[in-house]
């Protein structure tokens, strides 16, 4: 379990990088927080530096959309999904569960 940051430093809408064996994005939206594969499956683009639209998070470089709560990618160019992560939220931090990662086919 890898400590993200304080609830209170994640608002509505904005993601948060960390440092696992990989970077890992967490993102708060519609009042829940995802982890995800920091880097796009496209290139080499941090997912937490786009545009977060209710679960999805459109890539800053070359605009591939991934859904948060699956990983997988919603439009070109990106083919691949990224890894998930379980989220917990404890005594007003975020954890991200790195032990456990999904990747939805
Ligand atoms: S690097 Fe993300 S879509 Fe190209």
């Amino acid at each position: 379990m890898i400590r993200a940051c304080d609830v209170d430093d994640l608002p509505e809408g904005e993601a948060v990088r960390v440092l696992a064996h990989v970077p890992i994005s967490v993102f708060h939206t519609e009042g829940e927080y995802y982890a995800i594969d920091d880097t796009c499956s496209h290139q080499d683009a941090s997912l937490a530096d786009g545009w977060v639209e209710g679960c999805f998070v459109e890539c800053p470089l070359h605009a591939a959309s991934f859904d948060l709560r699956t990983g997988k990618p919603t439009c070109l160019p990106a083919k691949r999904p990224v890894r998930t992560y379980p989220v917990v939220v404890s005594d007003g931090a975020i954890y991200v569960d790195t032990a456990v990662q999904e990747m939805t086919a």
